[in-house]
């Protein structure tokens, strides 16, 4: 099989990558290790930066997002009973999208259906040769069988366990990680929201975060030990935990109910330069991953989807390869101030196991500041709504 390019993975990078290639004249052939129905079932993440809904809309998958998705204007973030709320509208003009992952992951595999561009499921062993090269082909198994696609480039969209980050020599990579001493327990669950906006909440019994699907599904964490697995966790003892790390009046609120979906997730900050290595270039979760503290791991996939996808276009169809000449150092420039904002909400809103008195005020201060600046408001607020592309 030959291509223009290969793209590896079908999650909402390679398949927004694909969508906006395709509709650019770009001829595309998508690896995914899995089954479409295992990519739907994950729970992920909520919230939709604004260039990431505006690049949904230009790639013609943002009508269902769009009257189906909660617009949010801002959010808040509390320590114990002390409430800051930052209007993301007054302070940017611009607003959040919360719209899930899984649903813009559906309307992208709907978009490319449509267009019949061959996205190859339950594949395996997949392996990138010559990427080095300006005719690099990738290798697949699937159904007893050996596959190979041949194309001008290959993307790495296969996230942090993938195989295309280590497609690139070690010697050729430098690695830069943060493994946080804790996890995000979620729970899904069909009640109506404690709050019409997201609630960080720092507490002393640890962080928690209100959030949404839909005004009749919610999406809930606590941190917890890294030592702690699902099984540790009853619904009830979820709850409690949760109420507890409320201010008061808002826990008041909590409608509980039975978990459609619990899961723990490790925090980590990783990000692998460079982004490119001959014909391959990586993008998503393959390159960097973030706590979801800052709601940026999506959004951060859909910025190099958006670098990305010009500059293969340029280079296939116009000859100009400037643009991929300076994807990896552009993307990377926006991925790191995500990357600080992501470590600062983390280190900002949850308690370390070792910490002193001293860390505790400082949270304290950080919340006490955001509430008596505008400027501090201003200032979380350009980043949760999104920097610029
Ligand atoms: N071959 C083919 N497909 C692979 C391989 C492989 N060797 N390894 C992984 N995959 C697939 C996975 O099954 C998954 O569907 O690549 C896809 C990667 O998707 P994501 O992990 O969702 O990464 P990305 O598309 O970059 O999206 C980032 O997803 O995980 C969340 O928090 C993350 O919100 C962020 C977003
Ligand atoms: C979510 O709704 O899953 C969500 C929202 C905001 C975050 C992280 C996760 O920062």
């Amino acid at each position: 099989m030959k291509t223009e390019v290969v793209i590896i993975g079908g999650g909402p990078s390679g398949l927004l990558l694909s969508q906006l290639l395709n509709r650019g004249g770009v001829d595309t052939v998508v690896l995914e290790r899995t089954s479409r129905e295992r990519v739907l079932a994950r729970v992920r993440a909520g919230i939709l930066e604004d260039g990431t809904v505006n690049l949904l809309r230009h790639a013609g998958v943002g009508a269902r997002m769009d009257s189906e998705g909660l617009p949010h204007d801002g959010c808040f973030l509390t320590d114990n009973d002390v409430m800051v709320r930052v209007n993301f509208h007054e302070l940017t003009g611009k607003r959040v999208m919360v719209y899930g992952q899984t649903e813009v992951t559906h309307d992208l595999y709907d978009a490319q259906d449509a267009r019949g561009t061959p996205i190859i499921h339950n594949v395996d062993d997949v392996v990138i040769n010559r990427a080095e090269t300006n005719s690099p082909f990738v290798e697949y198994s699937r159904d007893g069988a050996r596959h190979r696609v041949d194309g001008r480039y290959v993307v790495g969209c296969d996230g942090f366990h993938g195989v295309s980050r280590r497609t690139i020599p070690l010697e050729k990579r430098t690695e830069f990680e943060r493994v946080y001493p804790f996890g995000w327990l979620g729970v899904l669950s069909a009640t109506p929201p404690v709050s019409q906006e997201l609630v960080y909440a720092s507490s002393e019994h640890g962080f928690a975060l209100a959030s949404m699907r839909s005004e009749n599904l919610c999406r809930y964490y606590v941190q917890v030990p890294l030592s702690d697995n699902v099984a540790d966790w009853s619904d009830d003892r979820f709850w409690k935990q949760l109420k507890m790390r409320l201010p008061h009046s808002v826990a008041a609120d909590l409608v509980t109910g039975p978990s459609l979906e619990k899961s723990i997730a490790p925090l980590r900050s990783f990000v692998s330069e460079p982004l490119r290595w001959g014909s391959l270039f990586l993008v998503g979760d393959a390159a960097h991953i973030v706590p979801p503290t800052g709601a940026k791991g999506l959004n951060l996939a859909v910025s190099d989807v958006y670098y990305l996808h010009d500059a293969l276009i340029s280079a296939l169809k116009k000859r100009d390869r400037s643009g991929i000449d300076a994807y990896s150092s552009r993307a990377l420039t926006r991925i790191w101030k995500a990357m600080r904002f992501s470590w600062q909400m983390t280190t900002m809103l949850h308690r370390f196991d070792d910490e002193d008195s001293f860390a505790a005020q400082m949270r304290r201060a950080s919340l006490g500041h955001l509430s008596q600046s505008e400027t501090a408001r201003r200032d979380l607020a350009e980043n949760y709504v999104g920097l610029p592309f």
